[in-house]
């Protein structure tokens, strides 16, 4: 875990060790609180064993469903979804359940822990987000390229970029913007850009309204109850950066899903809410994912917390 130590702490507010003093008083001076949301968005895309979209949503657990991912684009126009196995012809008639009779966002993610994507030139950038718009968004059918998911239409994109360089997401992002009605999420590492996959240019051109932050795999801002200034920290600094957008408290489903961040129910209502609520940007919580949260229930013990 060599590289998460080599990395910057960009997105640490100058002001850490003051945060010692406030949580110790257990007073933050924060702009107004923010209510429960109840809002709860999920992977779903990345084990064939979590069931369908259809039975994710059916759970009424979730409010906001990211499948995931469209792994493989930036090679010319060659593009291809990893869905771990699951039929995609399924999916198109799911998507459409989920957001008629539960009024779920279906979101696409991209980018993943492959390496087989990036964005080598703006053309790519462009090409790629023309290709979402006509084979997932509101575009209509357009010869060449095909609808995995017929014609059900998604909300929007979500970006995880882990790989292959951050360059030229900017242009993706205003380029979908462009095209009517697409959601633009993000869902970075809690450290920010400081990896290969930083999506800092893409985030700063202010398209994105909701950012699913990892809190987890990352030793230096997951969440742990005995020392909580470095999770705080993270959280504030992008609070302060990002006002207009709504944030995400993403956390493992399972305590084995990742090496660190693991947050046992209670303490997400007693430890991690009072906290994350006091910024008024607060957007509810992303799991990771729908296979462990399938196995061990997890998102229904917290969503009333949330
Ligand atoms: C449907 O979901 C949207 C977005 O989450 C929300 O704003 C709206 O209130 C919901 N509508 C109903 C009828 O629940
Ligand atoms: C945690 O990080 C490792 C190394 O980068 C990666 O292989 C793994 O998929 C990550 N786990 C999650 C849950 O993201």
């Amino acid at each position: 875990m060599a590289t998460f130590r080599q990395r910057r702490p960009s997105l640490m507010p100058a002001a850490l060790p003051f945060l010692v003093v406030l949580l110790f008083l257990g007073a933050v001076a924060g702009p107004a609180a923010a209510g429960k949301t109840e809002d709860l968005t999920v992977f779903w895309g990345r084990n064939k064993d979590e069931g369908s979209l259809r039975e994710a949503c059916d759970t009424g657990t979730y409010t906001t469903v990211i499948i995931s991912f469209l792994s493989v684009f930036g090679h010319g126009s060659y593009y291809s979804a990893d869905l771990s196995g699951h039929d995609a012809s399924a999916v198109g008639a799911d998507i459409k359940h989920c957001q008629a009779a539960n009024n779920v966002t279906v979101l696409l993610s991209i980018g993943g822990n492959g390496d087989q994507y990036s964005l080598p030139t703006a053309k790519a950038a462009r090409d790629l987000a023309d290709h979402l718009w006509h084979a997932y968004l509101g575009g209509r059918r357009r010869r060449g390229v095909p609808r995995p998911f017929g014609d059900a239409v998604l909300h929007g994109v979500d970006l995880y970029v882990d790989h292959g360089g951050s360059a030229n997401y900017d242009e993706l992002a205003r380029r979908l913007a462009g095209y009517k009605g697409v959601l633009l999420t993000v869902t970075p590492r809690c450290m920010g850009d400081g990896g290969e996959g930083g999506v800092d240019a893409a985030l700063a051109t202010g398209l994105f309204r909701r950012i699913h932050v990892r809190f987890y795999n990352d030793t230096a801002c997951s969440f742990r109850s005995e020392d909580k200034r470095f999770f705080y920290g993270s959280w504030l600094g992008w609070a302060e950066r990002f006002p207009a957008a709504k944030l995400y408290v993403g956390l493992p489903a399972a305590r084995d899903v990742a090496s660190d961040g693991w947050v046992e129910a209670e303490a997400v209502g007693a430890e991690v809410m009072p906290l994350v609520r006091e910024t008024n940007n607060y957007g509810g919580v992303m799991l990771w994912n729908r296979y462990y949260d399938k196995r061990d229930g997890y998102g229904l013990r917290i969503k009333h917390m949330v």
